[in-house]
């Protein structure tokens, strides 16, 4: 399968991407006075710069022409009302309407935060359980569990109760996640847009028993609380119906935490945070709903990363300066890399270029310990996307204005690089000989010329992160229809799963079924080793 020759404005961006390659960013800054404006958006209270990008106002205008081509904003409009974009599933990808009023489906998405709400208010007041609850646990893997663990770390303050999140099969998990709890006073919330998935199917069996053994026959239906799309799965599985929260097909997991998925939120932060975070993400979609190519700030970033990934980025950094934001990394690989990390066009073609980069980083100052030598100094020369909170709400003035200078130190010296006359200046005023500055100079020079992004918010507030997080969103979904791909549907997750249902007899004996044969030889090791461990424990 091929795409054929390309469209003609895609080609004029793929012609312009050859030729700007190795372009200097810093010349780009010298040729055009007004580089730093014409590459700045600001919506919703977010502050995005990206002139420290590798492209020029000419490429930005063949990406227009592009983005055109694609009919992106024509595209977006049938996002927001509600047409079945999902063309795979034939679904509607309606997590706008969450958040909004403008839909129909907006309707049944208030009704249930209002019975939310009450949820919210009874558990808290005592009401629920009989006394208040003092501790949640999340029960949820992929985007059941990652949006709300990344909102509730990032805004978590002291009037919150204290939460806990169990995504993984891996038993520890779950038994940290419990640990201390007293069962009488915690609240599970069991979130499967499913209610299939295996690692909460597990886990949410592990709790049962838990409060089995602790509170006896009756509190499960007391204690457990569920999000699904799947609401008579949940009830057959034991809850209580008033306790099962729906959510719709027209909710994609990674796109959900607005949602009764994201129950853990209100649950933990209170109301006010989630109605506040809702607000955040509803200024953050009219603005992309109502703004033009040039100005929009989700377009402004898809067609950005479009761009890099045709100059031959194969991943891209993100690095919050800000540890309340340490999940983000995480959450935006689910939502990007299960989005757009396919190979075939909705018209069933294969790409010719690969479409989503590798989304990686950890938070700032911590990473420039680890991942920033590679940033600086490696062949590659990797995009950061540099996260900063002008304002913090936690510990000293003097470790936020550190924290800031990094955070802006790091994009300006990606940029500017040192040079080799620099580095032997700075030798020899130290005092090294000249045979010693011959040897060390190569290893000391930074070339410089590496792309970055800042995005800056003026506080950690919920409405910024819901602003945040739906500019994220949009951009990922964008980002889909560029590349002709559809960005809701996640097949490719399905295959390995498969085969762990196959897998799993083998580690309990079968001989079938017979897998290739280093699989064959690793079981074989992995079987052997817990022979060994029954016959002498550890
Ligand atoms: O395995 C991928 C996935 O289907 C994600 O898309 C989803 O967010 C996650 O698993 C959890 O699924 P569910 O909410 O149905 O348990």
């Amino acid at each position: 399968m091929s795409t054929g020759s390309p469209t003609p404005a895609f080609a004029a961006v793929q012609d312009l991407a050859t030729r700007q390659a190795h372009s200097p960013i810093a010349d780009m800054f010298s040729e055009d006075a007004e580089r730093v404006t014409r590459f700045t958006r600001r919506a919703a209270g977010l502050h995005l710069a990206t002139d420290k990008q590798r492209w020029t106002p000419e490429a930005l205008k063949a990406l227009y022409a592009w983005a055109e081509e694609r009919n992106l904003l024509t595209w977006r409009d049938q996002l927001f009302s509600m047409t079945p974009v999902n063309i795979t599933e034939g679904r509607a990808a309606g997590h706008t309407a969450l958040r909004s009023n403008g839909v129909p489906a907006a309707k049944k998405a208030a009704e249930t935060r209002a019975r939310l709400k009450t949820l919210v208010d009874s558990a808290r007041s005592g009401a629920l359980l009989g006394q208040p609850v003092e501790a949640i646990v999340n029960i949820g893997v992929g985007g059941s569990g990652l949006g709300p663990k990344l909102v509730v770390n990032a805004l978590k303050g002291p009037d919150s109760l204290p939460t806990t999140f169990a995504a993984n099969v891996d038993g520890a998990e779950l038994q940290e996640a419990l640990k201390g709890l007293n069962p009488a006073t915690t609240l599970v919330v069991l979130v499967s847009k499913t209610f299939t998935t295996l690692e909460t199917m597990m886990n949410a069996e592990a709790v049962r028993s838990w409060f089995m053994s602790h509170l006896g026959e009756g509190a499960l239906a007391k204690h457990c609380v569920a999000a699904t799309a799947a609401p008579e799965r949940a009830e057959a599985w034991g809850l209580s119906r008033d306790n099962i929260f729906p959510f719709w097909d027209w909710v994609g997991g990674r796109f959900s935490l607005w949602s009764a998925a994201g129950m853990a939120i209100p649950l933990s932060l209170g109301w006010a945070a989630f109605d506040e975070l809702l607000q955040g993400a509803e200024v953050m979609d009219t603005h992309v709903r109502d703004t033009d190519l040039e100005d929009n700030m989700a377009v402004h970033l898809a067609l950005l990363d479009a761009w890099n990934r045709l100059l031959g980025a194969s991943s891209r950094a993100v690095v919050p300066y800000a540890s309340r934001l340490a999940y983000l990394p995480g959450f935006l690989q689910q939502l990007e890399m299960e989005s757009n990390g396919k190979g075939v066009t909705t018209k069933n073609v294969a790409l010719e270029h690969p479409a989503c980069p590798v989304v990686w980083g950890d938070v700032g100052t911590t990473g420039q310990h680890a991942f920033f030598q590679m940033l600086h100094q490696g062949l590659e020369k990797i995009p950061v996307e540099f996260i900063l909170v002008a304002n913090s709400r936690d510990g000293h003035d003097g470790h936020q204005k550190a924290l800031l200078a990094n955070g802006l130190a790091q994009g300006a010296a990606l940029l500017r690089g040192k040079s080799k006359s620099k580095v032997r200046e700075e030798l020899k005023a130290k005092g090294y000989n000249d045979q010693e500055i011959e040897h060390l100079t190569p290893h000391m020079v930074f070339e410089g010329d590496r792309p970055s992004t800042t995005l800056i918010l003026d506080r950690l507030t919920p409405k910024r992160l819901g602003a945040l997080l739906a500019l994220y969103e949009h951009k990922t979904a964008l980002l889909g229809r560029l590349w002709g791909i559809n960005p809701f549907d996640q097949f490719g997750v399905e295959l390995g799963k498969q085969m762990a249902r196959t897998l799993t007899p083998r580690l309990e004996g079968a001989r079938d079924p017979a897998f290739d044969p280093s699989t064959e030889a690793l079981l074989k090791v992995v079987t052997d080793m817990r022979q060994h461990e029954r016959q002498e424990p550890a």
